[in-house]
């Protein structure tokens, strides 16, 4: 099937990468300003989270910067690799080897999904957006912040990206991103660009207390 072969693929990528995804250099120029953009829109409406999946933790950055005797932490990730790292850096949290596309976890079973630079991986988005809804409590939040274009430049970014990353690598507009969300479920859905070719979307599984 083309898409655990993709899978096995991205998991090799991220073994090998996990030595050095927390290079600070790397850290400091890209994904910290983008989780800090992230967990801005967490802290500017604060709200009952207290269960928080991060799916695609990697190596549990995001995780890190949430934890707190009021949080139950759980990341999940398709990399072993990714999540050793996790695991040194966010000690209480509960981490778990698996696929977005395919959550072990039950429904309404979480109050906030947490989703940062993983998504444009996944061969089966809306897959992995029907999950992100389905394990959501009433009311809960999805924060993604995914590798988008705005319409203008889109072709260009895609192809350069794919010059770089070979395969499925699956990359969308911000607009269609946005539209995805709305179209398995999500409400009051909106984004924004917060980096170079990325942008924060935000959603939440209708009904139940905000
Ligand atoms: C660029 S890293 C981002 C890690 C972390 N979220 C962060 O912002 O630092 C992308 C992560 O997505 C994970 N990933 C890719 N495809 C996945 C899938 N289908 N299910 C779960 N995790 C996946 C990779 O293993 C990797 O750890």
């Amino acid at each position: 099937m083309q898409s655990t072969r993709q899978q096995s693929w991205v998991g090799r990528i991220f073994a090998a990468w996990s030595g050095f995804y927390d290079h600070p250099l790397l850290q400091q120029l890209y994904y910290r300003p983008v989780h800090r953009r992230l967990l801005r829109q967490l802290n500017a409406a604060p709200r009952r989270s207290v269960r928080v999946l991060d799916a695609g933790c990697g190596t549990g950055q995001v995780l890190a910067d949430l934890a707190g005797p009021e949080r139950q932490l759980l990341g999940l990730d398709l990399s072993r690799e990714m999540l050793q790292h996790a695991q040194d850096r966010v000690p209480g949290a509960r981490l778990l080897q698996g696929d977005c596309q395919r959550l072990p976890l039950a429904d309404a079973s979480v109050d906030l999904v947490l989703n940062t630079l993983s998504f444009h991986w996944y061969p089966q988005p809306l897959a992995a957006l029907s999950e992100f809804l389905r394990v959501l409590r009433p009311g809960g939040q999805l924060l993604l912040a995914g590798v988008a274009s705005s319409l203008m430049g889109f072709r260009g970014f895609r192809s350069a990206f794919k010059r770089v990353v070979r395969g499925g690598v699956k990359l969308s507009t911000a607009q269609h991103l946005a539209e995805k969300m709305g179209k398995v479920g999500f409400t009051q859905v909106h984004h924004e660009r917060v980096h170079v070719g990325t942008w924060v979307f935000s959603g939440r599984r209708p009904g139940g207390d905000t």
